[in-house]
């Protein structure tokens, strides 16, 4: 069956990725236009269309980047917090499942966890709160963390084979300096199939929803210039000099991606190291003519 409303709702990048996905997969799928943290009217939307799942991409991270958070603490704290677990319970109250995006940014590397050794396990509890925006999306996961009903997938720096203003790409050429930083991400391309699949086998609990390894933002921005923009230019510069440029810190880190990559291939789906994936992302881009 086929969407509806979708020019009218659901105006999210992610929303959009996973309605491009559902509609290849033939799925039928509501947006609702309700605003998460109002109570009433999210029981009476789950009411009326009685999802046989739900999957939450509602969430503020801030534009042009995660420093408006700093000055709209109240709007972060009421989707974020408040909204995210008003739905999860809702839907638990109801019975339905829910997958929930969240962030991978509530860590940061530490002493055990450089950027090139292990990365961050989802048993080892998150040590970053720093900004609001990772405060809010940490307090989040705390909150939901323990229904039985939800799937929590924790994005980082996601990156598809578009130039929308949310991609990490596009945040990448808009900065007119760039710190040249290992990270690890989520390369949609490769990952919003495997998110509808967790969704449909009702899978809960935590996943680091990122590919295996990582990137630098220098390995970005050459493939850009490869494939995409041949004119681009940039400048590096230090942690120190992005620091003060930034109204709030910045996390770095690395996730281990095991739990995700084993349990997706035991439904016959490969996720892709984060060099292939970005490599396939980075082909779709430029065979879609972007520039
Ligand atoms: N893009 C990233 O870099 C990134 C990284 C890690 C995690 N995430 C998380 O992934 C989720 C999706 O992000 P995105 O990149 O798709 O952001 P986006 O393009 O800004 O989309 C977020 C959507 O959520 C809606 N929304 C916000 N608060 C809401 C509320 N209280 N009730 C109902 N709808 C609400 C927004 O609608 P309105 O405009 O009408 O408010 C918007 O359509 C967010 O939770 C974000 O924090 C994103």
């Amino acid at each position: 069956m086929q969407r509806i409303d979708r020019d009218k709702l659901g105006n999210g990048w992610v929303s959009g990725l996973i309605q491009e996905e559902l509609t290849k997969s033939g799925d039928y799928y509501e947006v609702s236009p309700v605003r998460i943290e109002n109570r009433e009217a999210v029981l009476s939307e789950i009411d009326r269309v009685k999802p046989t799942r739900v999957i939450n991409t509602a969430g503020v991270r801030g534009f042009p980047n995660a420093d408006w958070c700093e000055d709209h603490k109240d709007a972060a704290i009421r989707s974020n917090v408040i909204g995210a677990a008003n739905l999860v319970d809702c839907c638990f109250l109801r019975g339905v499942h829910i997958t929930h995006f969240a962030s991978a940014c509530i860590y940061d590397q530490d002493e055990n966890h450089p950027l090139d050794g292990p990365g961050f396990t989802e048993e080892e509890p998150p040590n970053y709160g720093e900004s609001f925006y990772s405060y809010s999306k940490l307090i989040s996961e705390q909150a939901i963390k323990n229904y039985p009903n939800v799937l929590i997938l924790r994005l980082r720096n996601p990156l598809a084979a578009d130039l929308h203003p949310m991609n990490f790409i596009t945040k990448l050429i808009r900065y007119e300096k760039l710190v040249n930083i290992a990270n690890s991400g989520t390369i949609m391309t490769n990952m919003t199939p495997a998110a509808i699949i967790l969704s449909k086998h009702r899978e809960t609990g935590i996943f680091n929803f990122t590919n295996p390894g990582t990137f630098t933002h220098n390995e970005v921005m050459e493939l850009t210039k490869t494939h995409i923009r041949p004119s681009l230019t940039w400048t590096n510069f230090s942690l120190e000099e992005q620091r003060r440029v930034l109204k709030a810190p910045r996390t770095n880190a690395k996730l281990d991606a095991s739990k995700l990559v084993k349990t997706m291939a035991g439904y016959g789906y490969t996720i892709l190291n984060a060099q292939d994936a970005l490599a396939e992302a980075f082909t779709i881009m430029k065979a879609k003519g972007y520039k």
